[in-house]
């Protein structure tokens, strides 16, 4: 089946955990894009959406859906993103896109995580997607020598600056055994915005578009 009939049935399976007022977080990429292009037939339904780029904002804004600045929006009830991959625990590695940072701050900010994904991203361990690392530029070498000596092959992202004016490493040949641990000895690193693994807060919903309709794994 094609993986886009996939991200779109996962996107639109998102629809039913979406409060029925307030602020909605969104987040980015080609799945989160179907979401969007869905969320515009319930627009009456909430306020607006607090966005995890420029790129989802004016998707949004061009659906007549009000972005709003999250430091206005409060709590979130939801936040819908997608991802790169996900093990069985939601632990998730995002920022192919590059909006990690951002992500991160709105999945913090919400009181709920709905990930939506094809399911091909389902994974066994992370670390088969290259696993994205928001550096400040001047600290570029100093954070790639330091992945080295965590057993990663960082590479940086050619021709490539994130909303924030920020570089990406995107970290090659990890097997990521204990998520959690090692986003907490990466964000270490001094230099590092934001590394690209979700584990310390995971997603509490995952959605995949499956041949048999969204499957729906949530965390206990
Ligand atoms: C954006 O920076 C990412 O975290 C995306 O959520 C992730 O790359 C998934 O993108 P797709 O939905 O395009 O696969």
């Amino acid at each position: 089946m094609d993986q886009n009939i996939l991200k779109q049935q996962a996107a639109e399976a998102a629809l039913a955990y979406l409060p029925h007022d307030g602020i909605i977080g969104v987040g980015t990429g080609s799945t989160v894009n179907f979401f969007i292009d869905a969320l515009a037939s319930i627009k009456g339904r909430f306020e607006g959406a607090a966005s995890s780029s420029e790129a989802s904002s004016e998707r949004l804004k061009a659906h007549g859906i009000q972005v709003v600045d999250l430091n206005a929006a409060g709590e979130l009830d939801v936040y819908v993103d997608g991802a790169d991959e996900s093990n069985r625990h939601l632990q998730l590695i995002k920022g192919g896109g590059g909006a990690l940072t951002r992500e991160k701050i709105i999945a913090a900010a919400s009181k709920k995580f709905i990930c939506i994904a094809d399911q091909s991203k389902l994974v066994d361990v992370l670390g088969g997607f290259p696993l994205p690392v928001e550096v400040i530029p001047m600290a570029r070498s100093y954070v790639a020598r330091e992945l080295v000596k965590l057993g990663g092959r960082p590479v940086l992202r050619e021709g490539f600056t994130t909303d924030n004016g920020n570089q990406i490493l995107d970290v090659h040949d990890l097997e990521i055994m204990e998520p959690a641990r090692f986003e907490m000895m990466v964000n270490q690193i001094v230099g590092v915005v934001t590394v690209g693994i979700f584990a310390n807060r995971p997603a509490d919903v995952l959605i995949l578009g499956s041949e048999k309709g969204p499957q729906v794994i949530k965390l206990d």
